[in-house]
């Protein structure tokens, strides 16, 4: 099966089960879910999802098994995205190729759609139906989304940027940065898989681990290089923003060819990682590949 048609597959995989969490209980509500369905259902390219359900399947688990880690993580990941666009934060207009939540919606909406989603997330995964697992795996599952999400992780990651405006960070500082605002997340996807597997062992995770932090920052490197050299069309979201609030990124940092080239050796250090496993790691490995040749 090829990338795309993998992608595919998952796509409508989570997006038919992320589609059952939007229906307002009662019509005070409606408006809220409104907003929170505006911010999930609309066409982003499920990355998380996919490495959650690549990840369970590497072990040898059903990807139906991952749809709760599916759902958790883009959930946590569309409420990243609503709070990053806030006007507080990167104010941006445009997401995914529509107006971003505050501006389809007002800001206190987009503030609450982004709390109620990150909730959500943790709903989800105590939801049997969607993690049919004993209850000390989802435990497990719960209390690294906590992490990767949380101040050691994304939101961290995000008052690091915020903080780092205008300043020059070195490579160390800015890795930092990455790997707590876009990296945790990615690495909590691949673990959430793997644990909704059944099959996961030390060493595997360990060894997905290794691959989740090389990709997790690729991932953020190429979304600094297709921020410089990309088109707003494209990319679904206002190109040139970086430079524009003066942000610390790698082609600031190293300049566009260094950058690339540190994306393609972070892509081989997850190959290598992914050495012990069999065929059934193939989508990771072209996962690896797309993470740092995607146009958007
Ligand atoms: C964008 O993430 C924000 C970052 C963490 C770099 P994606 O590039 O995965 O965005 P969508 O979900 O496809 O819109
Ligand atoms: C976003 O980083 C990281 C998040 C936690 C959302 P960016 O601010 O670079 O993401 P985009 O470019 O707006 O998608
Ligand atoms: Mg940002
Ligand atoms: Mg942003
Ligand atoms: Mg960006």
């Amino acid at each position: 099966m090829s990338l795309q048609q993998y992608q595919a597959r998952c796509q409508a995989r989570v997006d038919a089960a992320l589609e059952t969490l939007f229906v307002a209980p009662q019509p005070e509500l409606v408006r809220l879910y409104q907003a929170m369905r505006y911010s999930v259902i609309n066409g982003g390219k499920r990355v998380r999802p996919l490495l959650a359900y690549a990840a369970c399947e590497a072990l040898g688990g059903a990807a139906e098994q991952a749809n709760g880690a599916a759902c958790a993580v883009e959930l946590i990941h569309a409420y990243s995205l609503v709070h990053d666009d806030l006007p507080a934060m990167d104010d941006d207009d445009l997401r995914r190729g529509q107006p971003t939540t505050h501006i389809a919606f007002d800001e206190a909406c987009a503030i609450l759609a982004g709390d109620a989603l990150q909730a959500l997330a943790f709903e989800v995964l105590c939801d049997a139906r969607l993690s049919p697992l004993d209850a000390d795996t989802r435990l497990s599952m719960l209390a690294s989304l906590a992490h990767a999400a949380g101040p050691a992780g994304m939101a961290g990651g995000q008052a690091i940027d915020l903080g780092s405006v205008g300043r020059q960070l070195d490579q160390a500082a800015l890795e930092t940065m990455h790997r707590h605002k876009t990296g945790a997340l990615i690495e909590a996807s691949v673990r959430l898989g793997a644990l909704a597997s059944g099959h996961s062992d030390a060493a595997s995770l360990q060894a997905l681990q290794d691959y989740a932090r090389a990709i997790g920052l690729a991932f953020q490197v190429q979304d600094d290089i297709l921020d410089v050299e990309s088109d707003t069309a494209t990319l679904g979201k206002t190109q040139g923003k970086d430079q524009a609030h003066d942000k610390p990124t790698y082609p600031a940092l190293l300049g566009l060819d260094a950058a690339k080239a540190y994306a393609g050796e972070l892509r081989d250090q997850a190959l290598a990682a992914l050495a012990p496993f069999d065929q059934r790691a193939d989508a990771l490995r072209e996962l690896a590949r797309y993470i740092v040749a995607r146009s958007h």
